[in-house]
């Protein structure tokens, strides 16, 4: 029998590298979308040492730069024929506000814009699957956030819990948008929360700077380790349990209730026309 195929995003570290280690594990051939070569060469060694029956490879990607997400596209089609996983999960969250390639804010570009443009380049080959999941790596910072539709790209009054929360609505109005969009190809698409998870999501892995707060923090128990935090996505990945199951958001392997601002179905379609014009594909 064929491998199953899955790509994970931002899989050089934290939930990404758990989730890629743990569906090679069980057989996938796992594409890991990383943005630096050596940091997911590094990764990459780790996932190789698990062992297990699949396979993975690093396929170089850099979320914040349109023309990378293009070239990684066409570099996937040269590799697989099929995809029947795909795991956006790659974030980031920022104090200062930055701006990605392309000039959009950077949560907002790497988090919703550059998973929305890679996800649309990449359904043909989900498509050609018989049992296709699409798995959103949202976050309940979500219930923070608003869709500025006025000022999206944070021109003025940034702050990080209106940038961060801005992005994750986004993940899940995009994933529920999407599920709409797929269902008569047969591809599921959920979004979830990982819960609280001891990662170095927020540190600028280039300078180091915020690696201190990982260090206080991880002593603290609250804490899920990246393997817990990635078991809502191999679950959904992998649980013969969802198949059939789509546009929902799932915390802790079960689907749970978003609030009213998530399920609202005209923002969502509002988004997804903004965003195909920001990344240049609209009719
Ligand atoms: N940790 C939590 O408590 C928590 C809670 C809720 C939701 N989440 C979500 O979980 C997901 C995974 O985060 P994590 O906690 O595992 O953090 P992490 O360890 O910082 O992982 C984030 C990954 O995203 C990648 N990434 C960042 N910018 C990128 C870009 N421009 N292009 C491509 N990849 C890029 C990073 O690559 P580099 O190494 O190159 O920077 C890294 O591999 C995120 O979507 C986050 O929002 C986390």
């Amino acid at each position: 029998m064929t491998a199953k195929t899955a790509l994970v995003t931002g899989a050089n570290s934290g939930m990404g590298l758990a989730t890629s280690r743990e569906l090679t594990a069980r057989g996938y051939r796992v594409l890991m979308a990383c943005r630096s070569q050596a940091r997911g060469e590094a990764a990459l060694r780790q996932v190789e040492a698990v062992g297990g029956s699949g396979s993975a490879e690093l396929v170089l990607c850099d979320l914040a730069d349109l023309a990378s997400i293009r070239r990684f596209a066409d570099d996937v089609h040269g590799r697989v024929s099929t995809l029947d996983v795909l795991i956006n999960n790659a974030g980031v969250v920022s104090p200062k506000r930055q701006e990605t390639q392309d000039g959009f804010e950077l949560a907002l570009g790497v988090n919703h814009l550059g998973h929305f443009l890679m996800t649309n380049l990449l359904l043909d080959l989900m498509k050609t699957s018989s049992d296709g999941r699409i798995i959103v790596v949202a976050s309940g910072a979500y219930k923070a956030g608003k869709i500025d539709f006025e000022d999206p790209h944070l021109r003025q009054h940034y702050n990080v819990i209106r940038s961060y929360g801005q992005s994750k609505l986004a993940n899940i109005l995009f994933a529920r948008e999407l599920a709409l969009r797929v269902h008569e190809q047969g591809i599921v698409v959920n979004s979830l929360h990982p819960g609280a998870v001891l990662t170095q999501l927020g540190v600028n892995r280039g300078t180091g700077f915020g690696q201190g707060v990982y260090r206080a923090l991880g002593k603290l128990p609250a804490f899920q380790t990246p393997e817990e935090g990635a078991s809502t996505a191999v679950y959904l990945a992998d649980s013969p349990e969802v198949s059939g199951i789509s546009r929902e958001y799932f915390y802790r392997s079960q689907p749970h209730r978003l609030n009213r601002k998530a399920e609202d179905d005209e923002t969502a379609l509002r988004l997804w026309e903004w965003s195909e014009r920001e990344v240049g594909l609209a009719p």
